[in-house]
C-alpha cells in the first residue's frame, strides 16, 4: 500500500549560543532557576545573514539531499512559521527563489508550535491526491526578533532554527493517521501583538512591539492535557498501545511539560526525544528539527511506528502516527 511518507529530513541552526550565563546578565534570573524550571542550557540566535528564509532554505537543501529530490520536482513548498522576516511575500516564496524550485507554489501557515504538524498533515494530502506530488514542509523561526529581552518570563525559553521534510508517495510506510485540533477563544494565553492594526485598541503606544506575551502556568497546564489527550485518541482510533511506538517526538516546549507528558502516558524516557536543552523552544521549527536529529542519531527503523504530538499559541494542538 503506497502512503505519503517522509523521503528526507534536514536542519539548520544558527551559529551563535546564547547561554544561561549570558541571560544572568540580561535579566533577573539563574542558571539554577532556567535549568530546573525548563530544562534549556543554551539556545541558537539567528544573525544578520541568517534570515527565517535562509535557515529555512538551508534545511530544506539539507532534507532535499537526503530525500534524493531536486529543486524542480518540488509541487508544493508549505513554511510554518510565526516570526517571517517580512509579511509579504511569504516566507516560502523566498524559499522557493532561493531554491529555484520553479514548478512549486508556496505558502506559509500560521498555527505556532502545532504548524509543522498541520504542514505535514496538507502535505499528505496532497500527496495522497497525486502520488507523483513531492511537498517541502519547512518548520522555521527567528523568534529571538520576536522576543521582550526585558522579560525574563519568556526571554529565557526561546530560540531560533529551521528543520525540514520532504513528503512523497512511498510503499509500505508513510502516514497512517492524525488528530490535529484549536481553541481559539484561548487565544489570550499566549499571543504575539499585530505590528498594524484597524483596530486602535490593538495598538497599544506602550506596547513593545511584536513580542510573544504568555500566561506560563496556563500554557503549562493546558499543554500537558491537551497533548495527552490527543496522542490518547489517535492510539485508541488505531487501536495500539503507547508501548507499540518506537518513539515520539513532541514539541519541544520545556523538559517539564515532557517528563509530565511522558509520565501521564506512561512512556519511558527512551520512547520520548528530547533536545530541548541545546535550542530551546523553536516553536514550529522544534518537531523538524528533533526529527531531523533522530534520523541522523539513527534513533529511527524502517518499520518502527514513530508518533508526533504538539501544541501551542492559538489553542493549537495535535498528533500525527507514521509507520516509518
Ligand atoms: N528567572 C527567575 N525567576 C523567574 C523567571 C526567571 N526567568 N521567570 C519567572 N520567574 C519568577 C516569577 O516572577 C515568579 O516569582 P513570584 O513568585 O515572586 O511572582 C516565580 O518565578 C514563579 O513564576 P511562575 O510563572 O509561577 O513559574 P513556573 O514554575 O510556572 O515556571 C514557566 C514558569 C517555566 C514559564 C512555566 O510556567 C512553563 O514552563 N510554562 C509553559 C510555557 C511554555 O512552555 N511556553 C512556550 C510556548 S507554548 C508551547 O510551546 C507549548
Amino acid at each position: 500500500m503506497r502512503r505519503a511518507a517522509v523521503l528526507g529530513t534536514g536542519s539548520c541552526l544558527p551559529e551563535r549560543a546564547l547561554t544561561n550565563a549570558e541571560l544572568e546578565r540580561m535579566v533577573e534570573t539563574s542558571d539554577e532557576w532556567i535549568t530546573a524550571r525548563t530544562g534549556i542550557r543554551t539556545r541558537r540566535i539567528a544573525g544578520p545573514d541568517e534570515q527565517n528564509y535562509q535557515l529555512a532554505a538551508q534545511a530544506a537543501r539539507r532534507a532535499l539531499e537526503a530525500a534524493g529530490v531536486t529543486p524542480d520536482e518540488l509541487g508544493l513548498i508549505i513554511v510554518a512559521t510565526i516570526s517571517p522576516h517580512m509579511l509579504m511575500p511569504s516566507c516560502a516564496c523566498f524559499v522557493q527563489a532561493e531554491l529555484g524550485a520553479a514548478k512549486a507554489f508556496a505558502f506559509d501557515l500560521n498555527a505556532a508550535c502545532s504548524g509543522f504538524l498541520y504542514g505535514l498533515d496538507v502535505a499528505g494530502k496532497y500527496v495522497a491526491a497525486g502520488p507523483n506530488m513531492k511537498v517541502l514542509v519547512i518548520g522555521s523561526e527567528t523568534l529571538s526578533a520576536r522576543v521582550d529581552w526585558e522579560d525574563r518570563n519568556t526571554c529565557i525559553l526561546f530560540g531560533d532554527g529551521a528543520g525540514a521534510c520532504v513528503v512523497g508517495s512511498a510503499e509500505g510506510r508513510g502516514i497512517i493517521d492524525s488528530c490535529l485540533l484549536s481553541d481559539g477563544s484561548l487565544w489570550n494565553l499566549l499571543y504575539m501583538d499585530s505590528p498594524a492594526s484597524t483596530n486602535p485598541d490593538l495598538l497599544d503606544p506602550k506596547s513593545k512591539g511584536c513580542v510573544i506575551q504568555m500566561s506560563g502556568r496556563d500554557v503549562f497546564k493546558y499543554a500537558v492535557r491537551a497533548m495527552e489527550d490527543v496522542v490518547r485518541q489517535l492510539l485508541e482510533r488505531q487501536q495500539l498501545a503507547v508501548q507499540d511506538l518506537s518513539l515520539i517526538i513532541p514539541h519541544q516546549a520545556n523538559i517539564r511539560i515532557l517528563d509530565n507528558l511522558a509520565e501521564r502516558l506512561g512512556a519511558s524516557p527512551e520512547q520520548i526525544f528530547c533536545n530541548v536543552d541545546k535550542y530551546g523552544n523553536t516553536s514550529a521549527a522544534s518537531i523538524p528539527i528533533a526529527l531531523d536529529e533522530a534520523v541522523r542519531e539513527g534513533r529511527l527503523h524502517r518499520g518502527g511506528k514513530l508518533l508526533l504530538c504538539s501544541f501551542g499559541g492559538g489553542f493549537t494542538w495535535g498528533s500525527m502516527l507514521l509507520d516509518w
